[in-house]
């Protein structure tokens, strides 16, 4: 098959377009670096055209709600609108795992907007609703860090390798749509506070986590949230061994 990767030069997408490719797929990333723009609708038709499939695993440039809000709603009624013009059969897309749990993050509240524009969109679609990245505890301890303390809420999370969220996310580009979601998490639940704990005995360097249950983005979210619903299907990768090795 012919599967454009859109964001396919990114974390998630360069992996993606690896599994593809391993799998006898012809996979394209597309991207501003490759002359496609989701946002403005430049070069994606012609990218698009051949295609069966269209992975979206773009990022927004900001977290903010209304600049995240924009960039997915309008990113995904473009695609959704190329898409039909050119055949595509199914348009898959990654999303976060309990977004629909969670009102209280403006980010989230624009990754559902996206799946909703998806809905509407009248092209068969699977959502991948993938829990927070291993790749992502550093960032977050690194935006709660104050001289040599790094605040971090006990809030209960299950993250998984980025590598396992591109394989599930090939893996749903070379099956059928499923005109709904399927969810992905890590093998075990840590809360926050404690990943910190880990991430700073495998790399230390100076700082300590100080429990701080109104820190960051994760603040005071209720367990079970981001842990997944009862369908959700666990990768194989810990969070320790992968701190090793990476
Ligand atoms: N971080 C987490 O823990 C987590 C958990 C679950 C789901 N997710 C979701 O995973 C997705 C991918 O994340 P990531 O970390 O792989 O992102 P990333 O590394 O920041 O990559 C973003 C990609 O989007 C592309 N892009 C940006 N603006 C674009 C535009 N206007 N048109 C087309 N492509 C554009 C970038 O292209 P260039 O390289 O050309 O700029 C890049 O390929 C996000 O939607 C995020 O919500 C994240």
């Amino acid at each position: 098959m012919r599967i454009v990767v859109i964001g396919g030069t990114g974390l998630i997408g360069t992996q993606v377009v690896r599994f593809l490719r391993d799998g006898g797929h012809e996979a394209v990333a597309a991207s501003p670096t490759t002359g496609v723009d989701t946002l403005t609708g430049k070069g994606l038709a012609e990218a698009l055209r051949g295609a069966d499939v269209v992975v979206d695993v773009t990022n927004s440039p900001s977290f903010e709600e209304d600049v995240a809000r924009d960039f997915f709603v309008r990113s995904t009624r473009n695609q959704v609108t190329a898409e039909k013009e050119t055949g595509v059969r199914h348009h898959v897309a990654l999303s976060i795992i309990g977004i629909d749990r969670l009102p209280g993050i403006g980010y989230y509240r624009a990754k559902v907007a996206q799946e909703e524009a998806l809905r509407e969109g009248g092209v068969p679609y699977s959502i991948v609703r993938a829990a927070q990245f291993f790749e992502f505890v550093g960032p977050v301890m690194d935006m709660g860090t104050e001289g040599t303390e790094v605040h971090l809420p006990s809030t209960q999370l299950r993250p998984i390798a980025s590598a396992d969220v591109a394989r599930a996310v090939a893996d749903a580009a070379q099956g059928d749509p499923l005109r709904g979601y399927r969810e992905i998490a890590g093998p075990e639940i840590h809360r926050l506070d404690r990943l910190g704990e880990i991430t700073l005995t495998a790399r230390p360097d100076g700082r300590s986590v100080v429990t701080d249950e109104d820190a960051g983005l994760f603040a005071r979210v209720p367990d079970g949230i981001l842990t997944g619903d009862g369908t959700v299907e666990t990768a194989a990768t810990r969070y320790e061994e992968w701190l090793k090795r990476s």
